[in-house]
């Protein structure tokens, strides 16, 4: 049997061979970017990460610790994406749209796919109010929840490489869209008043529809805010009948 000395001394080269190794993949991310940069090619590239989870999967199966080498990789391509994340991207992605448009689940994942921070406006009043939304409504009235939004867009703009998952009204306020457009481009997710519906019927934490949990109000509201939300917007992306990914894809191929 070897001695421990002997296998930690093996353990030393191969880290060193590791280490060497990810200074040469990081050079090789370091020029794609710049081939990115030059020919307007997406940063996400879905293929080339499938590709990479499909050899590992044959390299590692079977073997011992297949799930932590696996969590290593991982963690190599998350350190990669964010790379090119902060070159490529030089702002925060802000998504606007209806209640129930889909902002909150879009956030969640162009987070991963880009490896981005995430700030959920209405999560973050909650946090910092310590009551939830139909709470501060009730206590304090809704101007008192667009003050809490303005205040938080402000605080936001300290932030870098970060996607902004708006409360439905925040646009509504010609300050917070100036103060979101200084360092995010915002895009606006749209859906028909029936999907809308289909998706927030159940939802109790929404007082702006407390009593009126209909198509009709919601398409009356809804057009009632349109102009706002259309004149804030850099981009607009439609969300009827389709997957998360596809719009992720969409926004990310058309976002500059
Ligand atoms: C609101 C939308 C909600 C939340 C609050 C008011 C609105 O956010 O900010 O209930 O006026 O449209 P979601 O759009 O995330 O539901």
């Amino acid at each position: 049997m070897r001695s421990i000395e002997e296998i930690r001394e093996q353990i030393n080269d191969i880290d060193s061979e590791i280490a060497k190794l990810l200074t040469k993949r990081m050079d090789c991310i370091r020029e794609v970017i710049e081939i990115k940069r030059e020919n307007g090619i997406p940063i996400f590239q879905p293929q080339q990460e499938k590709t990479q989870k499909e050899m590992l999967k044959d390299i590692y199966k079977g073997t011992a610790y297949e799930e932590e080498k696996k969590d290593i990789f991982k963690e190599i391509v998350e350190q990669s994406k964010k790379v090119q994340a902060k070159e490529l991207l030089s702002y925060n992605i802000a998504l606007i749209g209806f209640m129930g448009c889909g902002k909150s689940t879009v956030s969640a994942y162009l987070q991963k796919m880009l490896a981005m921070e995430l700030a959920e406006v209405d999560e973050m009043i909650v946090e910092k109010e310590g009551m939830s939304i139909p709470e501060i409504f009730e206590k304090y009235g809704e101007p008192y929840f667009r003050r809490c939004e303005s205040d938080m867009v402000i605080e936001l703009q300290k932030r870098e490489l970060t996607i902004i998952s708006c409360g439905g009204g925040l646009v509504m306020r010609q300050e917070n869209v100036d103060n979101l457009k200084k360092n995010s481009r915002i895009v606006l997710l749209t859906a028909k008043p029936e999907t809308i519906y289909e998706r927030v019927k159940n939802s109790t934490n929404r007082p702006i529809l407390n009593g009126h949990m209909n198509v009709e109000y919601i398409a009356e509201l809804m057009e009632k805010r349109r102009e706002k939300y259309e004149a804030a917007a850099d981009l607009v992306i439609e969300t009827d009948e389709r997957d998360i990914q596809d719009i992720c894809e969409e926004l990310i191929r058309r976002i500059h």
